[in-house]
This record gives C-alpha cells, structure tokens and sequence, in this order.
C-alpha cells in the first residue's frame, strides 16, 4: 500500500489521523496539522514550477494560494477548488513608512488587497474547499470580524449556509457590514472574542457545524502561502525578518510552519527571523515568551486593535514551535504606538487597519532595541485593509485632543474663493 499524499497529525503526541476526518482536537487534546507526501520536484526545479504558473490566465494557478498547491492541498481536484482567486497581493516599498520605522529596508506585504480585505481569504479558500470535499452542511467561526467576513465571501461561493460568534460592540464597522451583506447568520455575543471560541468550538462538536477558525489545519495551509508568496517575490532571496501582527496566533503558526517547509522542500537555504506583535493590552504570548514559553497566558485583552483583542489565542503551541524554529522574538506595542504607525502608512496611500499597524509600529521598536540591526531586510505584514475600520480612522483624525502626530483635519469653509485661498496660504504656502 503507497503512503498517502497528505494526512494529518496531531501536533502534540503524533497521532496520525486521515486527511478527510474531520474532528479538529486528536484525543489528546492537540492540534492537527497537515503533513505531505511529497515525491516532485524540489529546489531549483520547484522554483520554476511556481515561477511558471505566475500570471496564468486560467484555472487554480491564478491564485495566489494555489499556485503553490502541492505545498498547500495537493490532493484537491481543479473542479474542487474553490476561489475567487485569492492572493496576489503587492509587496511594496513605502519611502516614508521606512524612514518612520528607522530607516531600514522594509517592505510591506499588504494583505489588505485580498478580495474581502484581509489575509483570511488565503486559509478560508483552502477552508471551504475542504469543508464541501467532507460533505459539511454548514461553516461556522468565531471571529473578531475578518474570519467572518471571509467566511461570508467563500460560503456564498460554495452554496453553504454560515454562523459567524463574534464579539458585540467589538468589531469594527466595515466587517460587521460584509457579514451581513455577504449573507452570514451572524450572532452577535455577550462577551469578548475567547467567549465566542469556545462558543464556536462546542458547536462544532456537538452540534454538527463545519469549524472553520485557523485551529482548522486547512485554514493554516492557506495562509503559509503569505510566506511563500512574498519569497517568490523576492526571487527566493529570503528576508531576515518577517513582522507580523499576532492574535489568536494562526499566522504566526502558519508562517513558521511554511517557513520550515521552504528550507526542507529546498526553496530556501535561509530561515528568517519571525516577530510576532501583540497588543501590548491583549499580549498573552509576549508574556509566556519573556518566560522562555513555561505556560501559556490568558488575559482579559484591552486594545483599539479590535481583529487582535484576544486574551487566550488558541495556536498557541504551533506559534511557540514556530517562534523556536526561526529564533524569532514576540514584542508588543501600544495602542499610541499602533495607531501613529497606522496614521503613517495611511498617509504614504497603502493603507491599512489598526492591528496591521503593529507589524511597522513594532518594526520601530525593535530597530530601537537594537534587536532588528542596521541594513536588515524586513517585511512587515499589513494583514487588513484601511476601510474595514473607518471609525478609527475618524477618532484619530478628528476627535482626538490634543491632535495626535499627522492628524488630518478637514476643514469647513463658506463657498467661498477666498476662504479656499486663506486655507491654501495657511496649510500649503501657496500663492497665486
Ligand atoms: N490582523 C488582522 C487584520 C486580523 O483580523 C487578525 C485576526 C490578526 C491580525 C491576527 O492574526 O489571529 O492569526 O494571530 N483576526 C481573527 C478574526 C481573529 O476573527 O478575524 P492571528
């Protein structure tokens, strides 16, 4: 009997469990986590492979998560695969974000431009295209809006019905918006994100749902893709950092776990550094890693950043593996720091929300500590994009006082040439 191609495997004692069961705790209480048989190419050849399929026309391969199937779901047929496509996303440079981070070589691998505006399309493609191949009935996730959003998107291309558990009073607007637009019976809870986890996670046990949060391993093989991608786009020349905003914890897990496979599947011969972010209200794993990981945290999380106001994140020991596995560091910044970061990048036309701020806020802070050196190449991860939370944008620019840095007032006039004279003289110098 031949090896299967993919089967999963519980993270914590080993337990092998076939690709299609789809329970998402092994008995032990572990995490499952795929795993590929893979007899392809490697290296140089498997470069090419993923280098040829760049800007097909057609099919799967115009995604940018399935461009990279083998490494993701190798065993989904074309006619399964669901998307929109996905992926594709810039990797930019920003002159002035850079100098406000310190002057090193950053990038921004902005997210934002997914389809529903955040990286969750990434996992959720692979998510759903899995949960029709197990004859799921119905998707369901807790979320702090971007999962359910997302989940909205692909549950309507897929025909299921979705339940999205979110957190009442702590989702910013535009997600809120896109579950209802998008058809999601969204159930708005009294209490914060954790609560609705483990509302989420009771439901998918008992009550038949298709759990689609990132302890889905399928989710994860979706997001490694943010990884992959944005080596591709530096020609496989890998960076020494990659900074990225850290809540329930699925993308830190994802990334190191993509990270790892690049070096063993011979794409890379250099691991970078991973900085995971947290709040510094809502920072249960900056706390368990300034212990040297002896336990996990849980907290009771307070941040602007609603999409990361997690106190008990759920990937926790997949993200501690990948942290260890890269020598990576977790840091925290405040929401202050967040949200000048932010008012930065908004400014420079890329744009993003609040808790994506805290890649290039804690890209500062480490180049302060020392701890990014002079030179170092760093991408920093803009996970969402800046209209899924408009009500920052506002409070920032127009009622804070004293005006915090860059703050952008409009301005009323009478219609008058004058009055638009006067404000041009004052803000601009300009002159007729
Ligand atoms: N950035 C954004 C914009 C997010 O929406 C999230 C998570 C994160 C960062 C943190 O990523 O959880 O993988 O560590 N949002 C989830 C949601 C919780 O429900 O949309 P993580």
């Amino acid at each position: 009997m031949t090896a299967p191609i993919s089967r999963q495997v519980c993270a914590a004692c080993g337990r092998v469990f076939s690709e299609t069961d789809p329970r998402l705790h092994c008995e032990c209480g572990g995490l499952l986590e795929l795993r590929h048989n893979h007899s392809g190419p490697t290296g140089a050849a498997l470069r090419a492979l993923f280098d040829a399929r760049r800007g097909a026309a057609h099919g799967p391969f115009t995604s940018g998560v399935w461009r990279y199937r083998e490494m993701v779901l190798p065993t989904a047929a074309d006619d399964e695969v669901l998307t929109y496509p996905e992926g594709n996303t810039p990797l930019m440079r920003r002159p002035t974000v850079a100098a406000w981070a310190g002057g090193t070589d950053l990038l921004l691998k902005h997210e934002g431009h997914n389809p529903t505006g955040s990286f969750k399309d990434r996992g959720m493609t692979v998510g759903v295209t899995h949960a029709r191949r197990v004859g799921a009935t119905a998707v369901a996730c807790a979320s702090t809006g971007n999962t359910g959003a997302s989940l909205g998107a692909y549950a309507a291309l897929a025909g299921l019905p979705a339940f999205a558990f979110v957190p009442k009073g702590h989702v910013a607007l535009g997600k809120l918006m896109q579950l209802v637009a998008y058809g999601v019976r969204t159930l708005l809870v009294n209490g914060d994100f954790d609560a609705c986890q483990e509302l989420a996670h009771a439901s998918g046990d008992q009550l038949g749902v298709y759990l689609l949060n990132s302890i889905n391993p399928f989710r994860l093989e979706g997001q490694k893709t943010i990884v992959l991608e944005l080596l591709q786009q530096l020609d496989w020349e890998p960076p020494d950092w990659i900074v990225v905003p850290a809540g329930n914890l699925g993308n830190t897990a994802s990334f190191g776990k993509a990270l790892a496979e690049a070096r063993d599947w011979g794409l890379i011969t250099k691991l970078p550094r991973i900085a995971a972010v947290q709040a510094e209200g809502a920072a249960p794993f900056a706390m368990s890693y300034r212990e040297g990981f002896a336990r996990p945290h849980r907290v009771e999380p307070r941040t602007v950043a609603t999409a990361i106001r997690i106190g008990n994140p759920a990937s926790y020991e997949r993200a501690v593996r990948a942290i260890r596995e890269t020598d990576g560091v977790v840091t925290t910044v405040t929401d202050d720091q967040m949200l000048e970061a932010k008012a930065v990048i908004d400014a420079s036309g890329a744009g993003c929300e609040p808790a994506s701020a805290a890649s290039v806020a804690a890209t500062r802070r480490l180049i302060q500590e020392g701890i990014i050196g002079a030179g170092e190449r760093v991408v920093a991860v803009l996970t969402g994009h800046l209209l899924k939370d408009p009500e920052s944008v506002t409070r920032y620019h127009q009622d804070t006082e004293p005006p915090p840095p860059g703050a952008n007032r409009p301005i009323e006039i009478e219609p008058r040439l004058a009055d638009v004279e006067r404000v041009l003289a004052a803000e601009h110098n300009v002159r007729p």
